[in-house]
Formats: structure tokens, C-alpha cells, sequence
């Protein structure tokens, strides 16, 4: 079925009133467990990577390898690149195929922001592909996350960034968090309620892990329309191998391969069920 701009998925989920599952991978074995999971509840997603896992995974090899999955997948799928810092490799996985590209501006001055962001959709639009944005600090290990540092989203900023920038969705800062929540979360429902009222456009939620299902629907109903789930997915991948290894099977390479895929994929399944209302 193929390859298809994060734009398309986003209307998609829209038109159904559910969100889309934007799931990152780093590996093959977590690539596959998140395309198996789509395929089996036939439903499209979105796989992506950060610029700060470069390090662990080459963008030149994963790159190829979500592109082709994605192409080769029975159902839609949108490959991101998430968290954009340097233009450089943003270009790059535009070249690569990447149809959507997330630029983080979210450390900069709103005006540096908005000039960064549209510098990068101008690009970005070379390529047909859709262009995320984010707005508010999120605490966390996104990058140099600080939890001191973290701020909401104002939603005056985020008329006037939706208004002075050339993009198709917006990531906001409402309580979420990347990695693990060291408490339950508490999301601002009315600074998002206030954004979705203001603002016409789809909204996006990172820091999906450790979320609660009800307040994931609630956030569907007021306007997000793709939610982020990485640290959830990295630590199926552990906790598959990890099991396998403290339990009585065969232990290979191969039998952790498949123990490491199950384990993405169930989760990846569940996550989608949550954000389809399944
Ligand atoms: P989690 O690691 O908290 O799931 O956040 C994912 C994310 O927002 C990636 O951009």
C-alpha cells in the first residue's frame, strides 16, 4: 500500500476523530514489530527517528531500511524525522525519502523559532513532505531537556507561530514529558482545549509514554491528532530480549530477533488500539 506523507495520515485520523501512532524505531527488529503491529490491525502509522539516536542508529543505514519497509507495508505508513535540530541532516532524510520532517525550535525565541521553522519548511516543501513543528519546552531526554526548564504552551504563541509559519501540524507542551514520567502525568486539558479552539491546526502529543489511555482519548477529542511513543517501544525491545534470556527456551540470535519484534509489536498494537478507539 506504501508510502504516504504524515499530511495524508494526519486528515485521515481527522475525518475518523482518532489520532495517528507515530512510533520510533532504532533498530530492524523494532521496525518490523511496528509494521507487523500496523498490518495486523490494518491501520496506518507513522515510524520515525530522532536526530539525537543518530549516534546508535546511522541515519544512512536505518534511513534506507524505514523507507523500504514502509514502501513494502500492506497498510499506509509516513516515515518522520523527529526532532530535527541541524539543517544538515534534515536534508538528509528528505533525500533518503523521509516524507515528513519535525523541526524543534522549541529551545529557540519564538521569533527565532518561527524564522528556523520556516527555513526548514521551505526545504521541506522541495520534497512534497508535510512539516511538524513544536512550541513550549518539554522536560525530559528529548535532547538537553531540563525539567526545570520545561514551560506550556502559551496559546497567543501558538496563534501567531500558526499564523507566521508554513506548517502542517503543531506539537504542544501541556504537562507531557519524554521518557518515563517520574509521576503520573498531569496534563493541561484547558491550555490544550483553549490551543485547539484557537489554533487550525492538527495538534501533535509527544512524550506519549506512560500516558493513560482515558487521557489519551481525551486529548483525541480536543484536537491531537498523532501521539509519540518511543521510550515505550526501546524498552519492549529490552524487556523482549531480556525475558527470553531469564527464561527456559532456546537463546539465539534468532529466538531473540523474534522474542525482540513480539514484544515491539504487541506494544505497538496496543498503543494503536488505544488512539483508534478499537
Ligand atoms: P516518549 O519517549 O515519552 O514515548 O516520547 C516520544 C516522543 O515524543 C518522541 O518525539
Amino acid at each position: 500500500m506504501s508510502l504516504i506523507t504524515m499530511k495524508e495520515l494526519i486528515k485521515r485520523a481527522e475525518e475518523k476523530n482518532i489520532a495517528v501512532g507515530a512510533f520510533n524505531v532504532a533498530n530492524m527488529e523494532m521496525l518490523i514489530g511496528a509494521v507487523t503491529a500496523a498490518e495486523k490491525l490494518n491501520t496506518p502509522i507513522i515510524i520515525q527517528i530522532a536526530e539525537s539516536r543518530l549516534a546508535y542508529s546511522p541515519l544512512y543505514m536505518i534511513a534506507p531500511m524505514m523507507v523500504e519497509a514502509a514502501k513494502k507495508a500492506s497498510v499506509p505508513i509516513a516515515v518522520n524525522f523527529d526532532h530535527g535540530k541541524t539543517r544538515e541532516n534534515i536534508l538528509k532524510a528528505l533525500e533518503y525519502g523521509f516524507t515528513s520532517v519535525m523541526f524543534d525550535g522549541s529551545s529557540l525565541s519564538l521569533d527565532e523559532n518561527i524564522r528556523e521553522t520556516n527555513a526548514v519548511a521551505a526545504v521541506a516543501r522541495n520534497f512534497g513532505a508535510t512539516v511538524e513543528a513544536e512550541l513550549g519546552v518539554l522536560s525530559g531526554n528529548e535532547g538537553e531537556g531540563d525539567v526545570a526548564k520545561s514551560l506550556y504552551t502559551k496559546p497567543g504563541d501558538a496563534v501567531l507561530f500558526a499564523d507566521k509559519t508554513d506548517i502542517d501540524c503543531l506539537a504542544v507542551a501541556i504537562g507531557n514529558a519524554h521518557g518515563k514520567y517520574v509521576k503520573t502525568p498531569n496534563l493541561q486539558f484547558d491550555i490544550l482545549k483553549e490551543i485547539h479552539e484557537r489554533v487550525d491546526l492538527p495538534l501533535v502529543l509527544h512524550g506519549g509514554t506512560g500516558i493513560s489511555p482515558e487521557d489519551f482519548q481525551k486529548c483525541i477529542s480536543l484536537g491531537i491528532r498523532k501521539i509519540n511513543i518511543a521510550t515505550a517501544n526501546f524498552e519492549a525491545c529490552m524487556t523482549g530480549a531480556f525475558n527470553l534470556f531469564e527464561g527456559e527456551g532456546p537463546r539465539n540470535y534468532f529466538t531473540m530477533n523474534e522474542a525482540m519484534v513480539e514484544s515491539v509489536r504487541e506494544t505497538v498494537e496496543n498503543h494503536i488500539k488505544i488512539f483508534s478507539f478499537m
